[in-house]
């Protein structure tokens, strides 16, 4: 049998100013348990779609309440424009961003105890006051992530790939079934970014966490999620296994743009075979599909 759909967003549109959607009339569902990639390229509405599942984002509403909707496991979080105030629904979605969102100047223990928060009495969480009991949970989610031994260092001590997992280990103490992740590992060098992606996929495997993935580049796509949503201008250009994104299939959904989707070195064209607006030989081609798959062993190293 299907796991139950996770989420289930119908006929969402956003537009920031009127009559320019950034969303258009999108139709996306997760089920629990399934780790899904979003790729496209930057301005396709991709921030702007976890932003809205996150419940940070009201989507547009429609007259006499046409709008889409978002519902996970079948509650509101948001619809027809009108987010869910309900605080229990947030504390079940964790979100990670590029730029991690941790208080700089606060120990990193602290710092995880954040994701406690939603559990806790509000004038104990508001305070900050955490107890030995919070502080061991957050040590446990540290020492998950590989980092126990910086907990008490100022989160700003540390370096990108060692914040992005302690924000991970945040939404580990939050208890969070859904893990929304913009573009998380952007910022970030391979080795870190392997980490970080080890570690949502571990949670995924393990924890049976769902987890919906923003991602510049497509080999983390292809490595980590077996399926992959694409946004082509606020659209869903495809929505199917990642298996089938190939760059010759990227080529014919984006264009030229499919060439930010790829890694710098992928993009880096052998001197001599780069001629100015030359439409790409068979030869160019097959020096381009070679390169990919490098680069892919690489990632998968
Ligand atoms: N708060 C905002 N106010 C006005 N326009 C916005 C706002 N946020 C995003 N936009 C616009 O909406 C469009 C989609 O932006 P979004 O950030 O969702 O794209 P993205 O796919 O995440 O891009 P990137 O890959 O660069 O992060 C862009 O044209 C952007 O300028
Ligand atoms: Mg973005």
């Amino acid at each position: 049998m299907p796991s139950p759909i996770m989420i289930d967003a119908r006929g969402i549109s956003k537009s920031y100013q009127r009559g320019v959607p950034v969303l258009d009339n999108v139709t996306v569902s997760l089920r629990r348990g399934e780790m899904v990639a979003l790729i496209g390229a930057s301005g396709s509405g991709k921030s702007t779609l976890i932003r809205a599942i996150a419940g940070l984002t009201p989507i547009d509403g429609g007259r006499n309440g046409t709008g889409g909707r978002i519902e996970m496991l079948g509650e509101p979080i948001q619809s027809n424009g009108r987010l869910s105030t309900n605080r229990n629904m947030r504390a079940r979605i964790g979100v990670i961003f590029q730029q991690f969102n941790l208080v700089p100047r606060l120990a990193v223990l602290t710092n995880v105890c954040f994701g406690l928060l939603g559990r806790l009495p509000i004038v104990r969480g508001t305070l900050g006051q955490f107890n030995d009991d919070d502080k061991r949970v957050a040590m446990q989610a540290l020492a998950r992530v590989g980092i126990a031994e910086h907990a008490l260092k100022r989160a700003n001590e540390l370096s990108g790939g060692q914040q992005q997992r302690a924000a991970i280990a945040r939404s580990l103490v939050q208890g969070a079934e859904l893990l929304i992740a913009d573009e998380p590992i952007a910022s970030l060098d391979p080795a870190s970014s392997r980490r970080v992606m080890d570690l949502l996929a571990d949670m995924n495997r393990n924890d049976g966490l769902t987890v919906f993935v923003s991602l510049h580049q497509v080999e983390y796509a292809l490595k980590y999620c077996p399926r992959t949503i694409a946004l082509k201008a606020g659209k869903v250009a495809y929505d199917g296994p990642s298996s089938a994104l190939t760059p010759a299939f990227l080529n014919q959904l984006y264009g030229a743009e499919s060439e930010e989707l790829f890694l710098p070195s992928f993009e880096e064209q052998p001197r001599g075979t780069h001629t100015n607006g030359a439409v790409p030989t068979p030869a160019m081609a097959a020096v381009a599909a070679a390169k990919h798959a490098i680069e892919i062993e690489r990632i998968s190293a």
